[in-house]
């Protein structure tokens, strides 16, 4: 089928590269002039595990390209899919302004039937606005459908969840819309839940809402283990393992961040106020995730005491591993509150290094962990990549000023460090 995607981020190359690989001709497409041109020539503008691989073989086969002309795109392809990013506004609402000028650009540039897919994340009642907006510009009478089709894709691990996904969603009004999206989804062995588009576009804000709730629980049950000396992993276990609860996202640290739970969390409470209902539930959610960065603040003092002065090695930058994005990284947040308190930062990432640059003023970037520690007054964990999980401890504590560590990802084990001379803290666990 020959398909076009507008927006070449995260979600639109994966989607793009994954639709070539499957047999399909895919132009991907993008207004970032700078973007198209690097891709063009092989570079990766994102860190994502077996991206560059695939897309250079699809590019090679010549069943992908890429653009930054979207009258090219349109003109070329039966299914578009919209994948620009939906940012969060001040007030929390869905910044919609990219959707709205791609449908308005698919709309000048239509010349024939076109099924146009929503696969950015959007609240409910977009899938009517771009309709609206597509009829409106349109210029000729040219038919189309719109369609939902949300990404459930994890950053990365994105290809193996583009193409092994729990479920496909699609959100569809006509039959027309429904028969292309099933076919382009033949390959796939996933269940296919075909719903209304109102209905699809919930089930992405629904999803990505519970996912939170589950970490902002399991994060205020490590609050009251902390208090009583209980161990959060053990509680996370004997909860997870009763199948109608599940072990995933019970996993307890310093919050929830990236670029799709904060906002899509902020963007589902703003839709339903708008339309009548008080989502309380979810601001609880998002205040605990908040107070978590409180909560090792509070930890590290316990063991500084005084901030001022002191330089703090972080491990991670990343908002989880595998990763090179750091929007809404709560590592970063965190460096920026310890920076506010005089704190001297040294830090390291396997990969968000350069992006965190962007960002971030006056901070060591370290090209090691172990240069990290060089003269520290404590390590901070702050992003779990599998990289830290094999530290060499008689190093560390021989380069750390004091043997203190703090791990926000709860990657070690508290007997072990101890024993080891750490003072350690992590979350919701007893020292020792
Ligand atoms: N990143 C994820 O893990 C993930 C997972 C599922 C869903 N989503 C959703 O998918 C959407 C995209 O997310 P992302 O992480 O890929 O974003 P991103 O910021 O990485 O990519 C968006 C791309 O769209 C381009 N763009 C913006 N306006 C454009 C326009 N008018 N025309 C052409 N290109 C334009 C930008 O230059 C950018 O390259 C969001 O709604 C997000 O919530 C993201």
């Amino acid at each position: 089928m020959k398909i076009s995607v507008i927006g070449s981020g995260y979600v639109g190359l994966v989607t793009g590269a994954c639709l070539a690989e499957l047999g399909n001709r895919v132009i991907c497409v993008d207004n970032d002039k700078g973007k198209v041109k690097s891709l063009k020539n092989g570079s990766m503008p994102i860190y994502e595990p077996g991206l560059k691989e695939l897309i250079g073989r699809n590019v090679r086969n010549k069943k992908l390209n890429f653009s930054s002309d979207i009258e090219d795109a349109v003109g070329f392809a039966e299914i578009i899919f919209i994948t620009v990013g939906t940012p969060a506004l001040e007030n929390g609402e869905a910044d919609l302004t990219g959707i709205e000028k791609v449908a308005r650009n698919i709309a000048k540039n239509i010349n024939g039937y076109k099924l146009i897919v929503e696969k950015s994340t959007v609240p409910v009642e977009t899938g009517n606005w771009v309709r609206h907006t597509i009829s409106t510009y349109i210029k000729d009478k040219a038919k189309f459908d719109v369609a939902s089709n949300p990404e459930f894709l994890r950053e990365g691990q994105a290809i193996n969840d583009f193409m092994n996904p729990d479920r496909i969603v699609i959100g569809v009004e006509s039959k027309k819309a429904k028969d292309l999206l099933v076919k382009l989804y033949k390959p796939f062995k996933s269940p296919i839940v075909i719903t209304n588009i109102k209905s699809a576009e919930l089930i992405k804000h629904a999803s990505n809402a519970f996912l939170a709730t589950k970490i902002s629980f399991i994060n205020a049950v490590a609050c009251v283990c902390d208090k009583v000396g209980a161990d959060v992993e053990e509680v996370a276990k004997g909860m997870g393992l009763d199948k109608r609860i599940g072990l995933s996202f019970l996993k307890a640290g310093i919050g929830y961040g990236g670029s799709c739970f904060p906002k899509d969390l902020d963007a589902f409470v703003h839709i339903s106020e708008k339309i009548g209902y008080d989502f309380n539930l979810l601001k609880s959610v998002k205040k605990i995730n908040e107070a978590q960065l409180s909560f090792v603040l509070k930890k590290i003092k316990d063991l500084l005491w005084i901030i001022k002065d002191k330089r703090i090695g972080v491990l991670g930058l990343a908002f989880k591993s595998n990763t090179d994005d750091i929007r809404n990284s709560p590592a970063i947040e965190l460096i920026k509150i310890l920076q506010k308190e005089g704190a001297k930062i040294r830090v390291y990432d396997p990969q968000a290094i350069k992006k965190a640059r962007n960002v971030l003023r006056d901070v060591a970037f370290c090209a090691d962990v172990y240069s990290v520690c060089r003269g520290a007054d404590c390590l901070l964990i702050a992003t779990e990549w599998d990289e830290f999980k094999k530290l060499d401890f008689i190093r560390v504590k021989k380069l750390l000023n004091r043997p203190i560590i703090i791990d926000g990802r709860n990657l070690f084990n508290p007997k072990d460090l101890v024993k080891s001379g750490f003072c350690y803290a992590s979350i919701g666990r007893k020292s020792a």
